[in-house]
């Protein structure tokens, strides 16, 4: 099950930039009107500026994403997995159908920044997930835990997309009403049951886009 949603309005944008690695500068298109998807949220730029550390991005000197096959679910604009494509990654970012307009807008006007493949397509938690197999090496999610009802879907989605070997990194902004509170709760209780879960310090994550309220969790399925 989902909210019913409004489709981002392509023709009354507005532009946020990210610069990557000093000489790459991504574009970003958010739409004036629409669902929660249309604008970039600030776990998105948390997860995205944590990519670009030496703590995520090099292992023995080498760029970790460099051909690695990436999923983003719930991703809005897209600027999680098009952060991961300007990386090196091959990439599909994926939201609810009404948002891939938007998605691929961003994907167009950033071309120039990717080496590998990117697409967007649709992927409803709990639904089609099947079709996005083999598992990827990594799968993303920013700011995706915030009503009840996607809750077990979610995690369904995440569990059943996951390989031995995928990393998930999920990235979210901790809410202090009651009800998200215990959304948040619920959420730890499923993902405990199937994931080892590791927090990310915030001493190992970009120094200048990180934040006490936003957390990231490094996240691998349990034997
Ligand atoms: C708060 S927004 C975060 C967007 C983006 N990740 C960011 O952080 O900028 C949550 C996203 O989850 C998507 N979403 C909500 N329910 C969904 C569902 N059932 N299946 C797939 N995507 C869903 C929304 O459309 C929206 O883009």
């Amino acid at each position: 099950m989902s909210r019913s949603v409004n489709a981002a309005d392509l023709s009354r944008t507005f532009t946020r930039e990210f610069e990557v690695d000093g000489d790459k500068c991504l574009v970003i298109h958010q739409s004036e009107i629409g669902d929660v998807g249309c604008v970039v949220w600030d776990a998105a730029i948390v997860l995205s500026s944590y990519m670009r550390t030496n703590d995520f991005i090099l292992h023995d000197r080498r760029n970790v994403l460099e051909g690695k096959r990436v999923i983003e679910l719930g991703a809005g604009t897209g600027v999680v997995g098009i952060h991961a494509a300007a990386l090196g990654a091959v990439v599909v970012i994926t939201d609810l159908e009404d948002f891939v307009p938007l998605m691929q807008k961003n994907i167009n006007c950033n071309r120039a920044a990717f080496s590998h493949e990117i697409t967007a397509r649709p992927l409803k938690w709990g639904e089609n997930q099947q079709e996005f197999l083999p598992p990827p090496d990594y799968l993303m999610l920013a700011d995706c835990i915030y009503y009840e009802e996607s809750l077990d879907p979610l995690v369904l989605t995440i569990k059943d997309l996951c390989g031995p070997k995928t990393i998930v990194f999920c990235c979210y902004e901790e809410r202090l009403t009651d009800a998200k509170i215990a959304l948040e709760m619920k959420f730890h209780k499923l993902i405990d049951k199937y994931f080892h879960v590791e927090k990310i310090p915030l001493e190992r994550q970009d120094v200048h886009f990180r934040s006490e309220d936003i957390h990231i969790l490094k996240m691998r399925l349990k034997k």
